[in-house]
């Protein structure tokens, strides 16, 4: 356990533990993405993609709480790094200038991070089989029901506009962490960094529109 008290003790330790469940959570988004883009085959293709993650039964159950594990890591540890930010600086400055690169992305991760976190207990209310009974229904006909609202088509699209903000910054940030900042590779994270986040935002956010108006 002394491993676990001296790397959440020093503050690249924190870092080290955002920057590997972020990566998880890259990782994460991908897959669901890739799952997901099965809307555009129909009903039976969602619902048949569905099912066969349904089957993989005990493998599945480790994974969610694998998944559920990194995510209460990274909004602990994202949480105690903004508070000591905070504490560290008691005194705003008069002009919010800062040499060391900051973007829109990097300012505003705290903020992103928790409308992520209010987003996805939005999103496993809506869809998740933990939360939403699924017998008689089929996982098609739930996603399509909802984006028949336009509230929660208008709240997705924006939520994924997030989510795209916070990778964009988040990828770039890991690699900072994991210390491949050389002046020879970073442009090109940098790159593949905003390359993903457009991906993730356009990927997900035109599912709700799809399913609204040409489904
Ligand atoms: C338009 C975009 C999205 C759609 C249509 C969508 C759809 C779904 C559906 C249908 C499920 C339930 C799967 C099941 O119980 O069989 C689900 C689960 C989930 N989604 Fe999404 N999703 C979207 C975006 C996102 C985003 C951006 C995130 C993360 C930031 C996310 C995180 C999750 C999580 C954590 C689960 C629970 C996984 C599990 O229980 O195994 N989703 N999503």
């Amino acid at each position: 356990m002394k491993w676990l008290t001296t790397t959440l003790g020093s503050s690249i330790g924190k870092k080290l533990l955002m920057a590997v469940t972020g990566l998880s959570f890259i990782g994460f988004l991908a897959g669901h993405l890739a799952g997901n883009l099965t809307i555009y085959g129909g009903a039976d293709a969602f619902n048949g993609y569905a099912e066969h993650l349904h089957a993989l039964g005990p493998f599945l159950a480790v994974a969610e709480f694998g998944l559920l594990g990194l995510f209460v890591i990274h909004v602990l540890v994202g949480l105690v790094l903004f508070w000591q930010n905070f504490k560290a600086r008691p005194v705003r400055y008069a002009v919010n200038r800062s040499p060391g690169g900051k973007t829109i992305g990097s300012a505003s991760m705290p903020y992103t991070g928790i409308l992520i976190l209010l987003f996805i207990l939005f999103h496993l209310s809506n869809f998740s089989r933990f939360f939403v009974d699924q017998s008689g229904t089929t996982i098609y006909q739930i996603v399509s029901q909802a984006f028949q609202s336009p509230v929660y088509v208008g709240l997705y699209v924006l939520a994924m506009l997030v989510v795209g903000l916070h990778v964009s910054h988040g990828f770039w940030s890991l690699f900072q962490t994991i210390g491949l900042n050389h002046p020879k590779y970073m442009p090109a994270i940098t790159v593949v960094g905003l390359v993903v986040s457009v991906v993730f935002a356009l990927g997900f956010g035109f599912l709700p529109i799809y399913i609204a108006f040409i489904a």
